[in-house]
């Protein structure tokens, strides 16, 4: 089977070509290399530059491989950038999928996987939170992400295409190589920017808040590990082949974490002292995100196996201790 990655440089896109090619599967990257890197596309995958927002670019692709899927992930995904400059994200990540949907349907291809979010749910009712409550984003990331969600199920009832839309939580952690891991520019994500700390890259890490209404004060996330999360999309992907409908699935632990438990861990876990300082609430925090994964668990049969919190920072420490510039290809 050949699966077309698009974003498959970045975070989350290469971790799950590892997975593709591991398992035995033909992998064809498309990434603009703008937010990816090229380190971390995998040498056994074919690998073509370009945006999927140019559509003769994405057709050329089309015509010359035989895809039978494709994973999307390319999109920005910058909570804090997407309110300062919305228009970005309508136009990569709404306009994009518009023209990804349209040449997939002109070639016939009618299966796809692609990345949503915890930030379609906005601020949660309750935890943890499952699939059927309500979507309200509290920022244009999110709603970009529910208006691709909503694209892609009226392309289904229009032309037959089915997807399955991942809403990940907080995704964390390296692949168990130590060959690739998380990059980011801006790097605005909890464990990236601790662990920059102890490698003397930071003098601290703050503590956006200590006033939440949770057992410490800081926020409470959903951390789950990117292999975990690759898993996922090769599930989701054999759920579609077998011919089922679409789908929404949340992907996370179900267990939370507050932001100090996560500093004391990594604590634990580099053998270094990590000072960290209290600082104001940062614009747009809900105070707990916690998944029900119950329905992937019991519709994909998926089993994350790197739950444990530990675990998920030792193996980011691998990757940021042998890569504390991460790819330098930016
Ligand atoms: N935090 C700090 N200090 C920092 C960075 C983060 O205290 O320097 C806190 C945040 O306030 C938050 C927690 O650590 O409480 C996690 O923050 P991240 O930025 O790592 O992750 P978010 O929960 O904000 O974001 C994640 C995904 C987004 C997604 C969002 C859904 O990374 O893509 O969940 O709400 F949109």
């Amino acid at each position: 089977m050949t699966v077309l990655v698009c974003g498959g440089a970045g975070y989350i896109g290469s971790h799950t070509v590892y997975e593709l090619i591991d398992k035995g599967d033909d992998v064809v990257i498309v990434d603009s290399l703008e937010t990816g890197h090229i380190k971390a596309v995998h040498k056994d995958a074919k690998f073509y530059k370009g945006d999927i927002r140019d559509k003769e670019f994405l057709t050329n692709v089309f015509d010359k491989e035989n895809i039978d899927a494709v994973i999307h992930f390319a999109a920005n995904s910058l909570v804090g950038e997407s309110m300062v400059n919305p228009l970005k994200y309508y136009d990569n990540n709404l306009y994009g999928t518009k023209v990804l949907l349209e040449v997939m349907i002109e070639h016939d291809v009618k299966k796809i996987v692609f990345s949503s979010t915890a930030a379609t749910y906005g601020e949660p009712e309750r935890v943890p939170i499952l699939e059927t409550d309500k979507t309200e984003p509290t920022n244009t990331y999110g709603e970009t992400k529910l208006s691709m969600e909503k694209m892609m199920k009226w392309t289904d009832v229009a032309h037959g295409l089915k997807y399955v839309a991942l809403r990940y939580f907080n995704a964390c952690g390296a692949h168990k190589s130590g060959e690739i891991g998380e990059d980011h520019h801006p790097e605005t994500h909890l464990i990236p920017l601790i662990l920059q700390v102890p490698l003397g890259k930071r003098e601290a890490i703050s503590v956006f808040g200590n006033d939440y209404d949770t057992k410490d004060g800081t926020c409470i996330r959903d951390y789950i590990h990117v292999t975990d999360l690759a898993q996922a999309h090769i599930l989701a992907v054999d759920y579609l082949m077998k011919g089922n409908e679409s789908n929404v699935f949340n992907l996370g632990n179900g267990v939370g974490f507050t932001v100090n438990e996560v500093i004391e861990t990594a604590r634990k876990v580099t053998g270094k002292e990590i000072k960290a300082v209290m600082a104001e609430r940062r614009a747009g925090d809900p105070a707990q995100l916690i998944a029900s994964s119950e329905k992937a668990k019991t519709v994909l049969g998926w089993k994350p196996e790197h739950a444990d919190l530990e675990e998920i920072i030792a193996s980011a420490w691998k990757w940021h201790s042998t890569h504390p510039d991460g790819y330098m290809d930016k």
